[in-house]
Parts: C-alpha cells; sequence; structure tokens
C-alpha cells in the first residue's frame, strides 16, 4: 500500500509474517530480482531493438500498436516476478504490496513511470487498460444533472461509452463536435477554433483523443489544452494519450491534460493488461473511487476504523484493488527504462521517419488516399488510407495474403492501417507500400 502512510497493515493487525519474508527473501524483494534480472542490452542501434522482440518473422508487422509483444527485457522481468510469486506466493505479494517503502514493487514503477512522464511518482495510478483508466475517471468524476461533458465524434469506442456511462448514472449529458471534416487537411488553428467554439457555459470536461486510431491524426493536445484553460479555467481535460505515449515525443506531465489516460500495452511494449492514469494532486481529490483500493492504508484504516478516509483522494485511492497478475503489473518498469533507454525523442524521430516515408511513397499514386496529416506535427505511428474502388477488409486481406499484417480502424468508417514502429525497418515499409500500390494498379 501507499508508503508514505505512518502504520503498515502489519503494524495495525500486529502480524508477524514479515520476519518469514525477509528470512525467505534475504535482502528483499527487490533487490533479489535486481540481481536475478539480466542489464538492459544495447539498444543503440534498430537491429539490436528489433533483436528484442521474438515476432515471427515470416510477417511485416505493422499492427503493433493493437496489442504490444514483450520485448526481451519485459519478458525477464515477467519471468522473474513470475518464477519468484510462483516460489513463495504468500511471502512475495505481502512484501511487494504491503512492505515499508523501500519493498512496495509498485512505488517503484511509479518511481519509473513517473520518470519518463516528467511528474512525480504519487501521479501515477496503475490500471490495466485505456479503457479502465478513461471508465474510473469519468465515473470518478462528480457530474450531476445539468454538467456536460464535451468530446468529439473521432473517439474510440471506449473513450464515449466512459462517457456516456458515466451521464447515465449522474443525469449528465454528453456532445460531440467535430472537429475537421477532413482529417488530413486540419490545422493546428483550426483545431483550436472549433474546441473553443464547441465548449458552453454547462460544459465541464473535455475529452479529448491524442492520437486518434481512426486516422491517424495527431491532436496537438499541448495547444488545444492551453487555448482552453486561457478561456475556461475551470473546465477538466480528460486525455486518451494511448496512442501518443511511446510513439510521440512529450512530456506527458505538463501537457496539459487535466487526466491523462494510457493503456502501456501499446506503445511502450509495457505488459499485455496494464495501464496509467496521470493527474496532479487537485485532480486527484475530484474523484470518487469506483473500485476498493489495495493500495492506500487510509482506505483500509478507515474501514478499519469504520469511518471515511479523512485525507483528500489521490492516485493510490483511485488505483484498483484486488489481487492482480502483479507479474504483468510489477514488469511495466522494465518496458518505461527500456524507452528511456532508446531516448524519447530517438523513438520518435525513428517512428516519424518511418510513417514519413510510408506516406510519401503512397502519396505517389492517385488511386489511394490518405487519411493521416502528411505533417508529421499532426500524425505520429499510423497510417489510414483508402485504396480507391476496395472494400477495408479487402485492403487488409490481401495485404495479410503478402504476410503483410495491417489492420482495419474499428470505427463507424473504416479504413485500413498500417503503422510503421520500432519493429519494422525501411525496407519493410517499402515493401507494404508497394504491395498497396499493387492493390490499386
Ligand atoms: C484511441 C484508443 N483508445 C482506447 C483503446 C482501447 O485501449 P485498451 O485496450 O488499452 O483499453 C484503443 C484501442 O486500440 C484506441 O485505439
Amino acid at each position: 500500500m501507499s508508503p508514505s502512510l505512518s502504520h503498515s497493515r502489519r503494524q495495525f493487525l500486529a502480524l508477524p509474517a514479515v520476519a518469514g519474508a525477509v528470512a525467505v527473501l534475504p535482502g528483499g524483494l527487490l533487490a533479489a530480482l535486481a540481481r536475478e534480472t539480466p542489464a538492459l542490452p544495447d539498444l543503440s542501434d534498430w537491429t539490436r531493438v528489433r533483436a528484442q522482440f521474438a515476432l515471427d518473422p515470416a510477417y511485416a508487422h505493422f499492427a503493433s500498436f493493437f496489442i504490444a509483444s514483450h520485448p526481451a527485457p519485459v519478458r525477464d522481468a515477467i519471468e522473474a516476478y513470475r518464477r519468484s510469486i510462483d516460489q513463495n506466493p504468500f511471502l512475495v505479494i505481502e512484501q511487494g504490496l504491503f512492505e515499508d517503502e523501500a519493498h512496495n514493487v509498485p512505488l517503484k514503477v511509479q518511481t519509473t513511470i513517473a520518470a519518463y512522464l516528467g511528474g512525480e511518482p504519487d501521479q501515477v495510478c496503475l490500471t490495466r487498460s485505456t479503457t479502465e483508466s478513461l471508465a474510473l475517471v469519468y465515473h470518478g468524476l462528480p457530474l450531476k444533472a445539468g454538467d456536460e461533458v464535451l468530446t468529439t465524434v473521432h473517439d474510440h469506442y471506449s473513450h464515449h461509452e466512459s462517457i456516456r456511462l458515466a451521464c447515465q448514472r449522474s443525469g449528465a449529458s454528453m456532445r460531440k463536435i467535430t472537429l475537421f471534416e477532413d482529417s488530413a487537411k486540419a490545422s493546428t488553428d483550426q483545431l483550436v477554433e472549433r474546441l473553443l467554439q464547441g465548449v458552453k457555459p454547462t460544459t465541464r470536461v473535455v475529452g479529448l483523443t491524442w492520437v486518434h486510431s481512426s486516422t491517424g491524426i495527431r491532436l496537438p493536445i499541448r495547444q488545444l489544452a492551453a487555448a482552453l484553460k486561457a478561456r475556461h479555467p475551470d473546465v477538466l481535460l480528460v486525455v486518451d494519450g494511448v496512442h501518443g505515449i511511446g510513439a510521440a515525443d512529450e512530456t506527458i506531465a505538463t501537457i496539459g491534460a487535466d487526466y491523462f489516460c494510457a493503456g502501456c500495452h501499446k506503445w511502450m511494449f509495457a505488459p499485455r493488461g496494464t495501464a496509467i492514469v496521470w493527474a496532479k494532486a487537485e485532480n486527484w481529490a475530484r474523484l470518487q473511487p469506483t473500485v476498493p483500493t489495495f493500495s492506500e492504508w487510509e482506505s483500509y484504516n478507515a474501514w478499519a476504523e469504520n469511518r471515511v478516509p479523512k485525507t483528500p483522494g489521490n492516485a493510490a485511492r483511485m488505483c484498483p484493488g484486488g489481487f492482480h497478475a502483479f507479474e504483468h503489473q510489477w514488469a511495466m518498469a522494465a518496458a518505461f527504462q527500456m524507452h528511456q533507454q532508446m531516448g524519447r525523442q530517438r523513438v520518435a524521430a525513428r517512428i516519424s521517419g518511418l510513417n514519413d516515408q510510408l506516406k510519401k511513397n503512397l502519396a505517389q499514386n492517385r488511386r489511394i488516399r490518405i487519411h493521416t496529416p502528411m505533417t508529421s506535427d499532426l500524425s505520429a505511428g499510423l497510417v489510414a488510407f483508402e485504396v480507391d474502388g476496395m472494400k477495408t477488409e479487402d485492403v487488409v486481406k490481401r495485404l495479410l495474403g503478402q504476410k503483410i499484417i495491417a489492420s482495419s480502424s474499428p470505427y463507424a468508417i473504416s479504413y485500413p492501417r498500417l503503422a510503421p514502429s520500432l519493429v519494422n525497418t525501411p525496407e519493410e515499409v517499402d515493401r507494404a507500400a508497394r504491395a498497396v500500390h499493387e492493390l490499386a494498379g
């Protein structure tokens, strides 16, 4: 549980188990695992980075953003935690979750994530998916009848449904605006203007998506947030950042979002079933938890003393409790360390370079229409396109027939997508582009 609390559950319940834990795990779990886990490999060139993935070499993988293949450092970390939990389930979980600060594994994970985000460990809440993060935030907000949540027609099912369900429960309403007619021609000025035009006196919350999985557009969140706050300082901004984190070079803690929700099992390559919400203390304090936490002593102590928590809400209180697949959650740190070692700027430049290469190549064919902006200022790692006269599912199927894994966007209007990422080479990008040209004729 949150290590900042003055007394532990063990002290509270006077449990003797810690002595056994220390005996079995001398020096603590973290030190023992550090000894067992290999150091990060050399990631100084892209061939070495690609070699970390156990992807089937028979295919060119252009849908890695859908769900991550665990790279070797993440596989090693999961395996080390899994082995230790299998050997001593009680001792390892007890020590990892409920021991003092030095032994608290989630705190170590939050510290590593915070360094990547440019924030503080106690601003990070560990969850299991973007969907869960969004649902926890919207259901946690103090919405009431007469309040409005403003979002856009461009967002994902998980975001729209999180808002709709929270509004249904609270009596608030939701409204969707259009930020652009043609994603490929959008401009920052137009996006800012449309957003500001959409805000009404009843708007309490705005929900936006950083990189759209429908068209690949990357919203200029920093500029949108600044414009929103300048005119409406009390309106809260929730960002679905899942396709930006690990793909774009941004200091997320200063981007201007009040709540930044993101799965880490896509571009970050963290274990499948891991995600975060990031927010500052004042915004955590606004939220009401939906799931009882196992991460904060005040919640537990208040329950034991038959009272409500005395302190303001915080990230730990919002972290969904119950026992989880801890080997996955705890191994998140390995993915963030890997990204730190590769360098955020270098990663973003590589992804943007491969995506530019693909867009420029496809743009030569008039029978291929690209929906993602050509400029890297408004795009990241996804290229959504159409082939004249071909259905989306047929494009994806025909590419698969050539061992090129594309995907279709899961929206009312669906486009084929190719997502060049760190697992791809420039040669693979050219091969994928050639295959699309052949389809277009
Ligand atoms: C924009 C966007 N938001 C949310 C999700 C759902 O992500 P998760 O599987 O982490 O809940 C997706 C899925 O890819 C997505 O594209």
